[in-house]
C-alpha cells in the first residue's frame, strides 16, 4: 500500500468527490503537441481516478468532462473531444460493468451528436444495475443551464396545477435538478492550477470543501487524489456552526 493511501482514514472518506478536469490543453501545448494530444492523455488519468475511487469504496465520483460553453471551442477541438467520448465509452463500458461501476450521465445531451447519444445510452443501460461506485459524468453540462432548467420544469408544474407555489421549498428543487439521485459532493478537486468554478455544479457545492491543486489532468493519478483527500480530512466542517459546537 501506498504510504499517503495508509495515512488516509478510511472511515472518514467523502461519499460523494466532484472532479474538474483542467490542463489537459497547457499539459500538451508543454510537451510541444496539439491539444487533442492532452484529451486523450485525461483518459488515462480517468481510468486511474476511477479505480481508485472503486478501490476506496467512494460512492459517487462527478467527473467533469465538457461544459456547455466548451461547444465554444475551435470545431476540431469539439469534434476530437466528442470522438474521444464515443472511443472511451465503447472501450471502457465492458470494464465498468466487471467492476459493478454505474454510468450517468447529467447536462444538456440534446446537445450532443446523435452517435454520441446512441452511444451513451447503451453504457447506461449496460450499467444500469451496477451497485458500486456511482461514475456520474458532467457532458455539455453547466450549473446556470440546470438551474434554469429546473425554474423553467417547476414554473410548468405551477401552470399546470400540480404544484402550489407555497410548498416550494429545497427539496422541491433537489428534486428537479439532474443531480436528484445523488447526495452533494463534500470535495470538489480542481487540477491546473485554476480557482474557480467554471459553472460547476452551482447549487450542489454550497458547502463543499474546494481543493486546488497545479497538477495537470493528464498528470494527476491516486497518489494525487490521496493527497486531497489527506487535505480534506484536515479541515473542520463547520456548516455555519462555531468550532466548538462541530467539535464537542
Ligand atoms: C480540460 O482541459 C478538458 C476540457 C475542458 C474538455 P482543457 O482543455 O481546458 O485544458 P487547458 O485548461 O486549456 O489547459
Ligand atoms: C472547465 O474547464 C470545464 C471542464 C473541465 C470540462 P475550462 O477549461 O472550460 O474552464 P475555464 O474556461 O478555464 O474557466
Ligand atoms: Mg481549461
Amino acid at each position: 500500500m501506498s504510504a499517503l493511501l495508509e495515512k488516509v482514514d478510511q472511515s472518514r472518506l467523502p461519499k460523494h468527490i466532484a472532479i474538474i478536469m483542467d490542463g489537459n490543453g497547457r499539459w500538451a501545448k508543454e510537451k510541444g503537441q496539439d491539444r487533442l494530444f492532452g484529451h486523450f492523455h485525461g483518459v488515462e488519468s480517468v481510468r486511474n481516478i476511477v479505480e481508485g475511487c472503486a478501490e476506496l469504496k467512494i460512492e459517487y465520483l462527478t467527473l467533469y468532462a465538457f461544459s456547455t460553453e466548451n461547444w465554444d471551442r475551435p470545431e476540431y477541438e469539439v469534434v476530437g473531444l466528442m470522438e474521444l467520448l464515443v472511443t472511451t465509452i465503447r472501450n471502457e463500458v465492458e470494464s465498468l460493468d466487471q467492476n459493478n461501476i454505474r454510468l450517468h450521465v447529467i447536462g444538456d445531451l440534446s446537445m450532443l451528436p446523435e452517435y454520441a447519444r446512441k452511444e451513451l445510452n447503451e453504457a447506461l443501460e449496460i450499467t444500469s444495475k451496477n451497485s458500486g461506485l456511482n461514475l456520474i459524468m458532467a457532458l455539455s453540462y453547466s450549473g446556470r443551464w440546470e438551474l434554469l432548467n429546473a425554474v423553467k420544469n417547476i414554473a410548468w408544474e405551477v401552470k399546470h396545477n400540480r404544484l402550489n407555489v407555497e410548498d416550494i421549498d429545497q427539496d422541491t428543487l433537489q428534486q428537479y435538478l439532474c443531480t436528484s439521485e445523488f447526495p452533494d459532493p463534500e470535495l470538489m478537486i480542481r487540477t491546473s492550477g485554476e480557482f474557480r468554478i467554471s459553472n460547476f455544479l452551482l447549487y450542489q457545492l454550497a458547502y463543499a470543501e474546494l481543493y486546488f491543486t497545479n497538477v495537470r489532468w493528464p498528470d494527476f493519478r491516486k497518489e494525487n487524489l490521496y493527497e486531497a483527500l489527506l487535505d480534506f480530512q484536515n479541515r473542520e466542517r463547520r456548516f455555519g456552526k462555531t468550532g466548538e459546537q462541530v467539535s464537542g
